[in-house]
C-alpha cells in the first residue's frame, strides 16, 4: 500500500485519488495529495479504504468523460453502504470534467460532495470543511445525498502561488509543470475552455522547484504544459526574454539533472533556439512529442492548427539536422468533420514520409461547445474506425521498426519499476522506449548502461552491462 506519513497529530484519514487524462493531471494529483497531507490525509491504495475519493478527470473525448459517470455510480453505492453502517465517504470530482460541467455533475450524480476545477486545488481544505458541514446537515435530515460544494473559478492569480512544495518523485523521475492553459483554440479541443488562457510560470519559481526536485533525488525532469513550447516566463531580464530553450539550458546546469524532457509542444512554437537546443544540450533527451493531428492542409486549416503539412515536414528536417537520432512521436485525429479519403491519404503519406517512433491516434470525438461540433460533414463511425485501423497499423509497423533499429546498442536506461517477471526491472531508453532487463530492484531510480538485445512492438529486451551494475551498486 502506498502510504504517506502525516507530519502532525490530527486523526488519520485517507484519500484515494484516481487520475484520468494527461500528465498535467498526474502532476495535479500529486499536488492535491500535497495540499491534503497537512490535514492528516495519507494515501489509500483503493477507494475501499478511503474516507475521501477524488476523481481527477479528463474531458478530451466523450469516452473519457463518460467513464467518470460510471465510476461515480459505483462510488454512490459505496457511499450509501458506508452511511448504512454509520460511516461516510466524501466524493470529489476534480480536473477538466469538473471545470467543463460544473454543477451539471451534481445534478447527474447527487452523491458528489465537491466539484473542483484545476485552478482551485489550493482551496481544497476550505471546500472539504464546507462539504463536511453540509454533509452533517444532510445526514441528520437524511435528505442531501452529497454536499455539492463547487469551485470552478479561474482566479486572477495562479494556483502555483498557493501550492506547497512538490514531493512527487517516482523512481528518479519527476514532472514539473511550467505552463498551463492554451490560447490556440483548435476547433476540436476542449482544453482552452477547461484549463483557461495560456499562463507561463515565472522562470525563478520553475528553477527553484527544479533545484528542490534535484536535491530530493530527481535525475529526470519532464517539463509540462498543454503548450509547453509557448513558454515565455515573465518579463525579460538582463539576459533577454525567457523561452523554453533558455529554461532547458538553465535546468541543464542544475547538478544531478541528467535527463530533461518536455511535453506537449505545438509545431508553430518550435523556434530555432529550441530546435538548436536538441543538438547542443546533452541532457535534453532525443525524443519529441510533436502533435500534427492530420497530414491534409485542408483539414489542418479546418482544425485551426495554423500551419500546413509543409511546415511540419520542414520542421522535422530541421530537428533531425540538429539531432539525427531524434525519436519523433505525434498525435493524430481521424474523421475530423469533412475529412475525405484523399485527406486521410495525405495523413498516411505524411506518416510514411516522417517515420514515427511512437504515436497516439484517435477517432474525432464531437465535444460540446467546440466549433468542430457544429461543423457539417461529420464522418460516420464506421469510416472513422476503418481509417483509425489503417493508421494504427502503419504507426505500429513504424514503432516496431524503430525499436528493432536500436537492438545491438548499449545505452543509458533509467530504471523505473520492477517487471512482471520476478528479478526483472523495467526502464526507459533516451528515446523513451521501455526496456525489460534482469536486474536487482536497487537499480530503480538509477541510470544504468544497458545493452539492447531485441526490439519488439512496444518495448525492448535488454541486458544490464556488468561494469555499470558494479558502479551502480
Ligand atoms: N496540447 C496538445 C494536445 C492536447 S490533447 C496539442 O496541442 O497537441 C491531446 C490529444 O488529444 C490531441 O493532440 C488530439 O490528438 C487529441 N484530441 C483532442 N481533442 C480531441 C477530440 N475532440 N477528438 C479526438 N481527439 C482529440
Ligand atoms: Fe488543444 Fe490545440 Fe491547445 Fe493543443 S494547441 S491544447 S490541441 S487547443
Ligand atoms: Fe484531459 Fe484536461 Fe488533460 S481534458 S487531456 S485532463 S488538460
Amino acid at each position: 500500500m502506498t502510504d504517506v506519513r502525516t507530519d502532525d497529530h490530527r486523526p488519520r484519514k485517507r484519500v484515494f485519488i484516481r487520475t484520468y487524462g494527461c500528465q498535467m493531471n498526474v502532476y495535479d494529483s500529486d499536488r492535491m495529495a500535497d495540499v491534503l497531507r497537512p490535514l492528516g490525509y495519507g494515501l489509500a491504495a483503493s477507494a475501499d479504504d478511503a474516507d475521501l475519493v477524488v476523481l481527477n478527470t479528463c474531458h478530451i473525448r466523450e469516452h473519457a468523460s463518460e467513464k467518470v459517470y460510471s465510476e461515480l455510480g459505483r462510488l454512490r453505492d459505496a457511499k450509501s453502504e458506508r452511511r448504512a453502517a454509520g460511516g461516510d465517504l466524501t466524493i470529489a470530482v476534480a480536473g477538466c470534467v469538473a471545470q467543463a460541467e460544473g454543477e451539471e455533475i451534481v445534478k447527474r450524480q447527487p452523491a458528489v460532495d465537491i466539484v473542483v476545477g484545476p485552478q482551485a486545488y489550493h482551496r481544497l481544505p476550505e471546500l472539504l470543511a464546507e462539504a463536511e458541514r453540509k454533509a452533517a446537515i444532510g445526514r441528520a435530515g437524511k435528505r442531501l445525498p452529497g454536499a455539492g460544494v463547487l469551485d470552478t473559478d479561474f482566479p486572477a492569480d495562479s494556483k502555483f502561488d498557493h501550492l506547497p512544495a512538490p514531493q512527487g518523485i517516482r523512481a528518479g523521475s519527476a514532472f514539473l509543470s511550467i505552463q498551463e492553459g492554451c490560447d490556440k483554440f483548435c476547433t476540436f479541443c476542449v482544453v482552452p475552455y477547461t484549463r483557461g488562457a495560456e499562463y507561463s510560470r515565472p522562470a525563478a519559481a520553475v528553477l527553484a522547484e527544479a533545484r528542490q526536485l534535484a536535491a530530493a533525488g530527481a535525475v529526470e525532469l519532464t517539463l509540462l504544459g498543454q503548450n509547453v513550447n509557448a513558454y515565455h516566463g515573465e518579463a525579460a531580464d538582463a539576459a533577454g526574454a525567457w523561452s523554453l530553450a533558455r529554461l532547458v539550458r538553465a535546468i541543464a546546469d542544475i547538478a544531478g539533472i541528467a535527463r530533461i524532457r518536455y511535453t506537449t509542444s505545438h509545431p508553430r512554437d518550435m523556434d530555432d533556439d529550441l530546435v538548436a537546443a536538441h543538438g547542443s544540450v546533452p541532457q535534453l533527451m532525443p525524443y519529441l512529442h510533436l502533435p500534427v493531428q492530420s497530414g491534409s492542409d485542408r483539414i489542418l486549416e479546418a482544425m485551426n492548427r495554423r500551419h500546413g503539412r509543409d511546415l511540419f515536414l520542414r520542421l522535422v528536417d530541421r530537428l533531425r539536422a540538429a539531432r539525427p537520432d531524434l525519436a519523433l512521436s505525434s498525435d493524430f485525429i481521424v474523421g475530423f468533420p469533412g475529412e475525405t479519403d484523399a485527406d486521410f491519404d495525405d495523413t498516411m503519406r505524411l506518416v510514411a514520409e516522417v517515420g514515427f517512433a511512437q504515436a497516439y491516434s484517435f477517432k474525432y470525438s464531437r465535444r460540446p461547445g467546440t466549433p468542430g461540433a457544429a461543423l457539417d460533414g461529420q464522418v460516420p463511425e464506421a469510416v472513422k474506425s476503418a481509417r483509425l485501423a489503417a493508421l494504427q497499423a502503419l504507426l505500429g509497423q513504424q514503432a516496431r521498426a524503430f525499436n528493432e533499429s536500436k537492438a545491438g546498442l548499449t545505452v543509458p536506461v533509467l530504471f523505473a519499476e520492477t517487471g512482471r517477471k520476478p528479478g526483472q526491472v523495467v526502464g526507459k531508453t533516451p528515446w523513451l522506449q521501455s526496456v525489460h532487463a534482469d536486474g536487482p530492484e536497487r537499480l530503480i531510480g538509477r541510470i544504468v548502461e544497458t545493452r539492447l538485445v531485441t526490439g519488439h512492438a512496444n518495448s525492448l529486451t535488454g541486458e544490464i552491462v556488468t561494469r555499470s551494475l558494479e558502479a551502480a551498486a
